[in-house]
């Protein structure tokens, strides 16, 4: 009986071991045309109400290659007092099927490159003004070649961004927003 569970095990981890080609999982929420973004927590300090993305000339630009710089076109509303620092940090996901089946969103290491990003230094969005911003954020992902290596092109991935408070004298660091950003990657 066990050796026949065993057999069982074995078989099934030899061929999820094979470099089968599993079926391409379709786009969620309609990546392949747009970005899609939505607030991971709920009343935080911000409120995110658009994303869209642009090219260096400002023109609307999708889907993204992580290799060039490109523009964030945030809308956004802080509910509190203004943010001189801040801090950020950022998962990866890719949406994939594995073998036992189905879609779902698989992490991508990330090295710890993406836990303690300065965001007024990496997004230039300081200080975050009270109440309503429209702020136009250039991104230079250049120096993360390391895990943009690892990105395939024209699939679905998702980045789940965090925003901490780092005002001077604030020890609490208290997450100001999570944001999660659903796109295409060229
Ligand atoms: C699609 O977006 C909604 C929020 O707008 C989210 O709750 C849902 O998990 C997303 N679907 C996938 C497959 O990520
Ligand atoms: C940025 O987004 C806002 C809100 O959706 C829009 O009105 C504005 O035209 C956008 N700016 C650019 C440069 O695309």
């Amino acid at each position: 009986m066990l050796s026949v569970l065993f057999l069982l095990l074995v078989g099934a981890f030899t061929i999820g071991a094979n470099p089968v080609n599993f079926a391409d999982c379709p786009f969620p929420n309609g990546t392949d045309k747009a970005i899609h973004s939505y607030m991971c927590s709920d009343n935080e300090q911000f409120s995110i109400t658009d994303i869209q993305t642009l090219d260096s000339n400002q023109k609307p630009y999708y889907p993204i290659d992580p290799r060039h710089p490109f523009i964030l076109n945030l809308t956004t509303y802080n509910h509190g007092e203004q943010i001189d620092d801040n801090k950020v940090k950022v998962k990866i996901n890719q949406y994939k099927s594995g073998w036992t089946g189905g879609c779902s969103w698989k992490s991508i290491p990330t090295f710890g490159l993406l836990d303690d990003i300065d965001g007024c230094d990496f997004a230039h969005n300081c200080p975050l003004e009270s109440g309503p911003l429209f702020l136009i954020l250039p991104l230079d992902l250049s120096q993360f070649s390391v895990i943009i290596e690892l990105l395939a092109a024209h699939k679905p991935y998702e980045l789940e961004i965090r925003m901490f408070n780092h005002n001077p004298g604030n020890t609490k660091h208290e997450e100001i927003a999570c944001v999660m950003a659903q796109l295409e990657l060229s």
